[in-house]
């Protein structure tokens, strides 16, 4: 497994991979790495010739008043976990990635500004910077990102298309804990009682599915769900879309996404269910 601190050194070793004709899959992350970050590896190994992943706690994605100094940092661990399992690891500082400091305008575009691009507007935009980059130093056939993050998966096929980039975007499923809690490093923040406390997200969100799938009307249902929320958490948002557009359910729907934003304590909490509409023929 090579290690790359240095932008010259994947662009290096990446020339030297196209130059083979190799197939390269690309997953970025911010460390902290769990059973989530090495399923997306696992999907890598099945698409490419050669996996890299990148870690770097991009600056641009947090907010002032964020948790950026205190984020998990575990590089150590992290690199134990890629030993066996992938080709190179791409460690860059913030001056590799932002030579000309960071915009403080990019556009996002529709599918950015709703949902959590409305409560964290700065994430899309700071997320989508350091994508692009990391996309043009690496320049990977293949890209993976998990679901967990839906909005920010919608986001980055968008901007691939907008600036036409000849790179795959592939998706991986949520990885959850036994009790259902979805995986994330930021759980790390959350006491044992809280995480027992926070299983209650996808409790509630498969319980709006159930009813969704039993037709029952999902403003009733999102009210039930909302209340039940409230019991546990500080509720963002709650909402039942359509999963290609993040528009409402049409009668051209064929995909239903239930997606949810909570804050336990000062810990936000983000999950979805994806699942096909059920055709009601008579
Ligand atoms: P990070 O939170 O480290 O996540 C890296 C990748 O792992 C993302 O594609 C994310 O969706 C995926 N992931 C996280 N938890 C998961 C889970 N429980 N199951 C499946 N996949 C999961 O997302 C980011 O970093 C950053 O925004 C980044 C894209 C790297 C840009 O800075």
């Amino acid at each position: 497994m090579k290690l790359c601190y240095q932008n010259i050194q994947i662009i290096d070793l990446v020339n030297d991979w196209h130059k083979q004709d190799k197939i390269i899959a690309f997953i970025p992350t911010m460390g902290g790495l769990h059973q989530g970050h090495l399923s997306l590896i696992d999907i890598a190994k099945q698409k490419a010739d050669k996996v890299i992943v990148s870690i770097f706690v991009n600056p641009a994605q947090f907010d002032k008043n964020e948790d950026l100094d205190r984020y998990p940092r575990s590089l150590n661990a992290d690199l134990v976990e890629l030993e066996e399992n992938v080709d190179s690891v791409f460690i860059p500082n913030v001056k590799q990635i932002y030579p000309n400091g960071i915009s403080k305008y990019v556009d996002v575009g529709m599918i950015g500004r709703i949902l959590c691009g409305k409560t964290r507007p700065y994430f899309f935009n700071g997320m989508i910077q350091v994508v692009e980059i990391l996309f043009k130093i690496v320049r990977p056939n293949v890209a993976i990102f998990g679901q967990k993050d839906y909005q920010q998966l919608l986001v980055i096929k968008q901007m691939v298309k907008n600036l036409s980039l000849d790179i795959y975007i592939e998706s991986g499923e949520i990885i959850r804990e036994k009790s259902g809690l979805a995986m994330s490093t930021r759980n790390q923040y959350l006491s044992e009682n809280d995480a027992k406390i926070a299983a209650n997200l996808y409790r509630i969100l498969t319980y709006v599915k159930h009813e969704v799938l039993q037709n029952k009307k999902i403003d009733v249902v999102k009210k039930m769900a909302e209340f039940d929320l409230k019991q546990y958490f500080k509720l963002d948002y709650l909402e039942v879309l359509d999963a290609n557009t993040l528009k409402q359910i049409t009668d051209n729907t064929c995909q239903i996404i239930i997606l949810s934003a909570v804050f336990l304590g000062s810990v936000r909490l983000i999950d979805n269910i994806i699942f096909l509409k059920r055709n009601n023929y008579v």
